[in-house]
């Protein structure tokens, strides 16, 4: 097997896509501090290496919400995503299928969710955004049922989008009309591969699973308008009884930060949380999500399932979120940018080289088993 890691496949990414593609995936908000602090905080955490301890046979699988994982990750919702591949939560899909983890569908995917059901074997994730049309929604919700997912993440940490300077730039944001089609036109003409695969084979482009909503439009004209027209900035805790009743399979809540958050998350009977920053994508300036984890988790861990997500750029990393409490760990960019460097064998590519990490990892912190990752691996608990 090609060794290559998940910077790799971002250097590849950022080859291959136009450049308002590459920057969406890429970037935060604001001057991308809290992006940095992801990254940054998982690879200080120095780890505890131990010797002599038998480590043959680890076991990477595990259980999750009562669903077996056969590596402790699943692939995050992307807003996107599908768009730097030929319908790419397509092959997303069947990648997550082959390394035995749940996919998990952006509400503002490119391809719709029967889409990517008729693509799959087994029941993916859905995440949902609250849009103000709850006609709509409930469509949405009834179609995510009828397509089998398995569990709902409703993301709660965008009730507006955060600033993305660099979407700006790139003419994603702000730049609606022939102006901002032409300098995505421009930027796409110089990356020849992805006009052919995406541009030109891959269509229809644009959100997929709102397509109803959007009329004659992709969704892309002026996409952040569109979340701020369209995303109700009035959702509270009572939605979750709105949500519950069109919904009965599990509820993870992705985008807490906080641990009075998470205790009313847990009073709400929610099913799990995911302890998450949005990727650095919405409020610039807060902690990395390893650095609120671990009293969130201290706080509701016992009460309800507790996930994460944030700058996880290994295996290595994938063993320190657990190790500060999460159950399983949300890979984001990380499966777009092998995505977008070789489709589905390259997801797949990525995630077997992740799971060989986290299993070296495992070996020379001394543990077998994902149960018996905790804060001992770690040098400082
Ligand atoms: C949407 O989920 C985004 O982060 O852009």
């Amino acid at each position: 097997m090609k060794a290559i890691s998940i910077g790799d496949y971002r250097e590849l990414a950022r080859r291959r896509l136009p450049r308002f593609l590459f920057d969406y995936i890429d970037g935060g908000s604001f001057s991308e501090e809290t992006l940095r602090r992801n990254v940054g905080e998982l690879q200080t955490l120095a780890l505890r290496q131990r010797v002599l301890r038998d480590v043959s046979g680890a076991d990477l699988s595990t259980t999750v919400l009562g669903q077996s994982w056969q590596l402790p990750v699943a692939l995050a919702p992307i807003g996107l995503g599908g768009l730097v591949a030929r319908r790419g939560e397509t092959q997303a899909v069947r990648a997550a299928e082959t390394a035995g983890i749940p996919f998990i569908l952006s509400t503002v995917a490119a391809c719709p969710i029967e889409e990517v059901a008729a693509a799959a074997t087994q029941p993916f994730w859905f995440q949902l955004y609250m849009i103000r049309d709850r006609a709509f929604m409930r469509d949405l919700l009834a179609r995510a049922s009828a397509a089998r997912c398995s569990t709902l993440v409703f993301t709660v940490d965008m009730p507006v989008p955060g600033t993305r300077y660099r979407d700006y730039h790139s003419g994603l944001a702000g730049a609606a009309g022939l102006g901002g089609q032409l300098r995505r036109v421009a930027q796409a003409l110089g990356r020849p591969r992805w006009a052919w695969d995406v541009g030109l084979l891959g269509r229809p482009h644009g959100l997929g699973n709102i397509a109803p909503l959007l009329g004659d439009n992709t969704g892309l004209e002026d996409f952040f308008a569109w979340m701020r027209g369209n995303f109700d900035p009035q959702i509270g805790w009572r939605d979750l009884d709105w949500i519950r009743a069109e919904w009965k399979g599990p509820i993870v809540l992705k985008g807490v930060l906080d641990a009075e958050d998470a205790r009313e998350a847990a009073a709400n009977g929610v099913d799990g949380i995911i302890v998450s920053n949005h990727g650095g994508r919405q409020l610039d300036g807060v902690p990395a999500s390893a650095l609120a984890l671990p009293e969130i988790a201290a706080a509701v861990g016992d009460k309800l399932t507790v996930l994460a997500d944030g700058g996880v750029r290994s295996g290595l990393d994938v063993l320190r979120l657990l190790a500060l409490g999460a159950r399983g760990v949300l890979l984001g960019r990380a499966w777009v940018w092998a995505l977008a460097a070789g489709g589905q064998p390259a997801v797949e590519q990525m995630l077997s080289q992740l799971a060989a990490e986290l299993r070296v990892a495992m070996a020379l912190t001394g543990v077998r088993r994902i149960a018996d990752i905790d804060s001992s691996v770690l040098l400082r608990k």
